[in-house]
C-alpha cells in the first residue's frame, strides 16, 4: 500500500518487527466503525460520490461479517489492521476502496481506533467494578455487626466489624470508578481528520465524524491528535491503582484463609488443593490477583518510558502502546471477576473473628477513653494508667476484663465496677458512633447507602 517508491519488499526480520497485525487485529470493530463514519462524512461533504460511499460502506460491512464469522485471514505482509481491512475492501469493490483514505491517515486512524477500544473497555471495567462493589456491600450489610480485629502494623489495634472492613474496599472502588470516569471523559475527543499530522486540504467535517463515533467533539490540534497517548497512560494509571487495591484485599484474604487466622473459608470453587498435602486448601485465586498487579503496573511503566522523549508527532514507537494496554485491561478484568466470585462465596467464621477481636488488649483504648470520660483524667494520664493495667494483665497472661476491681484500683483508686462495661469487643464497636466509625448502626447505614447508589447504576 505504500510500496510505490520501493524496489524490493521488506526483509523478513523487518516485516516481523514492523507488523502489528498479530495484536492489533483486535481493533477490527473499531477500525471498521471509524471507516464507516469517515466514508459517510466524505459522501455528505461531496468529497466522494454517493455511489462510491455506498460501495465502500457495503464492502466494509462484508469485511465486518467475515471477520465476525472467523473466516477472515489476516496477513502479516499487510502490516496492521488498517491495511488488512482496506486491502480486503479493495479485493471486494476495486477502485472505490482506494478513495476511502482521502483526508485521513493511519496516524489519526490508529489514534481513533485505540480511543474507541479503550473507551469501550473502560465502560466494561466500570461495570465490573460496580459488580464487585455490590458483592462487597451486600456482604457488608449482612455483617454490619460481626466483630473482627482491626489492625495497624498488622498488630491488634481496635475491634471493628467485618462489614466496616468490606466497605473500606467499596470506598476504594468508588474512587477507582471516578478515575475511570475521568479518563473516559478526557479521552472523548475525536482525532479523526487530523490526518497524518497537519490536517487536510479536503473540506472534511470533523464534527460529523466525531458525533457519529460518540465523541463529544473533535480534537483541536492536529499535531497533538496524532501524538497523544495520554488516554492510554491515564487508563493504565487508573487500572494500576485499582489492581493495587485488589491486591491488598487479595492479601487479606490469603491471611484470613490460613488456619492460623481462620477468619474466612473460601469456597471450593475458588480454592485449589495440593497434590502432596491432602489437608491443604490454597487461595490461589487471591494469590494470583495479588501477583497480577505487578503486570498491570509494569505495563504503565513501559508505556510512560515508551512515550517519554518522543518528538512530535507520530513515531512508530507508539505502535508499542497496544499489547501492554490490552494485557493490562484484560488482566484487570479477570482480577475483578475473580475477586467478585471469591467475595460472594467467602464464608466468615464469626466465632473465630470475635475471639480474635479481643486478643492483644484491643479494648485498651476503650479503657483509656472511659478514664477520660468518667474520671475526667487527661488522655495522656489515662494512656499511662491503661498501659500499666495492660502490663499487669499481660504478665498474668489474661485479658483486661479478667483483672479484678482491686487490681485495677491498686493502679488507679478511682476506677469503679462500671469500667467492665466498656471492655467487651461488642461494646467497643457499638461505641464508635462518630461519622465514618465502625458502630454497627453506622455500617448498616453506609451499606444501605451504597446498595441504593449501586442499584441506580
Ligand atoms: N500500526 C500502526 C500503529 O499501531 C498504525 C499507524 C502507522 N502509521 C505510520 N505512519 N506508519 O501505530
Amino acid at each position: 500500500m505504500w510500496g510505490g517508491r520501493f524496489a524490493t519488499g521488506p526483509d523478513a526480520i523487518m516485516e516481523e518487527i514492523n507488523a502489528s497485525i498479530d495484536f492489533d487485529q483486535r481493533l477490527w470493530r473499531q477500525d471498521i466503525r471509524g471507516s464507516l463514519a469517515h466514508a459517510a462524512m466524505l459522501g455528505e461533504t461531496g468529497i466522494l460520490t454517493k455511489d462510491d460511499v455506498a460501495e465502500i460502506s457495503a464492502g466494509l460491512k462484508q469485511v465486518e461479517s467475515e471477520i465476525e464469522a472467523g473466516s477472515f485471514t489476516f496477513s502479516r505482509a499487510l502490516e496492521d489492521v488498517h491495511m488488512n481491512v482496506e486491502s480486503s475492501l479493495k479485493d471486494r469493490i476495486g477502485a472505490a476502496a482506494g478513495r476511502l483514505h482521502t483526508g485521513r491517515s493511519r496516524n489519526d486512524q490508529v489514534a481513533t481506533d485505540m480511543k474507541l477500544w479503550v473507551r469501550d473497555t473502560l465502560d466494561q471495567i466500570d461495570e465490573q467494578m460496580a459488580d464487585l462493589q455490590l458483592a462487597l456491600a451486600q456482604k457488608a450489610e449482612t455483617h454490619a455487626a460481626s466483630v473482627m480485629p482491626g489492625f495497624t502494623h498488622l498488630q491488634s489495634a481496635q475491634p471493628v466489624t467485618f462489614g466496616h472492613h468490606l466497605l473500606a474496599y467499596v470506598e476504594m472502588l468508588g474512587r477507582d470508578r471516578g478515575r475511570v470516569r475521568d479518563a473516559r471523559e478526557r479521552l472523548n475527543e475525536s482525532p479523526l481528520g487530523a490526518a497524518a499530522l497537519a490536517g487536510t486540504s479536503f473540506p472534511i467535517d470533523r464534527e460529523m465524524t466525531a458525533k457519529a463515533l460518540g465523541f463529544d467533539r473533535p480534537t483541536a490540534n492536529s499535531l497533538d491528535s496524532v501524538s497523544d497517548r495520554d488516554f492510554v497512560l491515564e487508563t493504565l494509571a487508573a487500572a494500576s491503582i485499582c489492581a493495587m487495591h485488589l491486591s491488598r484485599l487479595a492479601e487479606e484474604i490469603v491471611l484470613w484463609a490460613t488456619p492460623q487466622f481462620g477468619f474466612v473459608r473460601l469456597s471450593d470453587a475458588f480454592s485449589t488443593g495440593s497434590s502432596i498435602m491432602p489437608q491443604k486448601r490454597n487461595p490461589d485465586a487471591a494469590e494470583l490477583v495479588r501477583g497480577k498487579a505487578g503486570r498491570v503496573f509494569g505495563h504503565l511503566q513501559a508505556m510512560l518510558t515508551m512515550m517519554k522523549g518522543l518528538p512530535l508527532t507520530y513515531s512508530k514507537d507508539m505502535q508499542e502502546d497496544k499489547e501492554g494496554t490490552f494485557d493490562a485491561l484484560q488482566t484487570l478484568s479477570l482480577c475483578l471477576a475473580a475477586m467478585a466470585g471469591m467475595v460472594r462465596d467467602m464464608q466468615p467464621d464469626l466465632k473465630v473473628m470475635k475471639k480474635a477481636a479481643g486478643l492483644g488488649y484491643a479494648t485498651a483504648t476503650d479503657l483509656a477513653d472511659w478514664l477520660v470520660r468518667v474520671l475526667k483524667m487527661p488522655f495522656r494520664d489515662a494512656h499511662h494508667v491503661t498501659a500499666r493495667l495492660v502490663g499487669i494483665a499481660s504478665e498474668k497472661k489474661i485479658g483486661l476484663e479478667k483483672l479484678s476491681l482491686a487490681e485495677m484500683q491498686a493502679v488507679e483508686p478511682a476506677i469503679t465496677e462500671a469500667v467492665f462495661g466498656v471492655l467487651g469487643v461488642e461494646q467497643s464497636v457499638k461505641s464508635r458512633v462518630s461519622y465514618g466509625g465502625t458502630a454497627p448502626a453506622n455500617v448498616r447505614r453506609q451499606a444501605k447507602r451504597w446498595l441504593k447508589t449501586l442499584a441506580k447504576g
